[in-house]
């Protein structure tokens, strides 16, 4: 079996992008039930209504879905209260996003609890340094990508540069991607 399928409980190789203002309660539940990884976008969600939101998911499906960190967009004290408000509701087979590398004390928050944390990253030396900070899949943006742009490789160049360094890791590739 696929390994990113395996590793996130997917029937389907594909996790649905967190987005700010896009990818609410809805889209991730839906997406979640057809058998993708749903994912629920936190952006600068108070935790008061992330804790609903998760909870209002999981009440919905029972497949795996997770939600999505933007670290450069929350100071650290609400990027970690976000994430103790959705780990709290969060089912053990959920999984956290991040658009870009999260602070230690972050990434320590997610994989202690032994759920998978997925980082999207865009240049070579990023991709190391999430796998130092313990994340089980990488998540490679080219330049491709819709939205806000992580580094400035297209993506297959960036696969390239990658799989070279790194031939274990578990990898998914996010920009301009339309078919198989
Ligand atoms: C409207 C929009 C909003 C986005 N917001 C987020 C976000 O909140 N968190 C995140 O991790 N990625 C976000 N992204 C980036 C995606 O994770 C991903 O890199 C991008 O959509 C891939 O490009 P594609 O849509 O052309 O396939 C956003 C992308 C778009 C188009």
């Amino acid at each position: 079996m696929n390994r990113l399928r395996a590793l996130l409980g997917l029937q389907l190789p594909l996790i649905q992008a967190g987005m700010g203002g896009v990818a609410g309660i809805r889209l991730c539940t839906e997406v979640s039930r057809a058998g993708a990884g749903g994912t629920l976008a936190l952006y600068k969600e108070p935790p008061d209504r992330i804790r609903e939101a998760v909870r209002e998911i999981a009440a919905a499906t029972s497949r795996p879905f997770g939600v999505n960190i933007i670290p450069e967009v929350t100071s650290p004290e609400l990027c970690r209260a976000q994430l103790d408000a959705a780990l709290g509701e969060l089912p053990d087979n959920g999984y956290v996003t991040t658009f870009g590398l999260p602070g230690a004390d972050a990434a320590r928050d997610v994989t202690r609890t032994g759920r998978p944390l997925v980082v999207q990253i865009g240049t070579p030396d990023d991709a190391s340094a999430a796998l130092r900070l313990g994340a089980d899949v990488l998540v490679l943006q080219g330049t491709e990508a819709g939205g806000h742009l992580l580094g400035e490789l297209p993506v297959a160049e960036l696969l390239y540069a990658v799989r070279t360094r790194h031939p274990d890791a578990v990898i998914a590739v996010a920009g301009g991607v339309a078919t198989g």
